[in-house]
């Protein structure tokens, strides 16, 4: 285990998180397909790979995270898992692929988050969801400094300007928030 992956998979983080239960909360179906942006060490490419028979594309800029999925996806023989490498801001995936999109504490590490949400949008079919994670704006046990964090109303304007409107709001402990988006008007 590296020191990112011991963040990522720390056991409060995963409680509070609770990937299963936050996945189905979001309404990922047995055949949905899955886009996780930002995937990491798959803590929630994996589970979502346990609940859907689709597909489930795990997407990151490290190659290092990866492999993490990679062996796991091996190990459990999850075979509907596919990982995609990002370059850029642009995502190797055809248009229209995905039920879900899913950003998992990664917005806030987007520079130009406006192309990048363009990308999800073009992947989402019509009808499709984007659920957004990310810490509380404020400072709570775990996370980045405040200065780091985006807040929801900054989220739901980023997502407001590339066509999006919110469809249902939560919270997740008292670290995180989740933010679940679908197209303003579907073409
Ligand atoms: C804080 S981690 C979250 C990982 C995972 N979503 C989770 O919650 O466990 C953010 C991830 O986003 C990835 N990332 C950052 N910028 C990215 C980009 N432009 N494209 C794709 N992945 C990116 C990082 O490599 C990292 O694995």
């Amino acid at each position: 285990m590296n020191h990112k992956q011991d963040k990522l998979e720390a056991p409060e983080r995963i409680k509070e998180l609770n990937p299963a239960a936050t996945l189905m909360r979001i309404g990922l179906k047995e055949n949905d397909v899955l886009c996780d942006i930002g995937a990491g060490t798959g803590v929630f490419t994996v589970p979502a790979a346990r609940i859907t028979k689709n597909k489930v594309y795990g997407l990151d800029n490290d190659k290092d995270m990866l492999r993490i999925i990679k062996q796991k996806a091996e190990t459990e023989c999850l075979k509907n898992i596919e990982l995609i490498e990002v370059e850029g801001e642009h995502f190797s995936l055809p248009d229209y692929i995905a039920d879900i999109v899913l950003m998992v504490t990664v917005l806030h590490e987007i520079e130009n988050s406006q192309e990048f949400l363009a990308e999800a949008k073009r992947i989402l079919k019509n009808g499709g969801k984007i659920a957004v994670i990310e810490f509380h704006k404020w400072q709570t046990p775990k996370g980045p400094p405040p200065g780091h964090r985006i807040s929801k109303k900054e989220i739901i304007s980023r997502l407001y300007n590339a066509g999006f409107a919110v469809w249902e709001d939560f919270d997740l402990g008292e670290n995180y928030n989740c933010l679940i988006f679908k197209l303003n008007s579907p073409a």
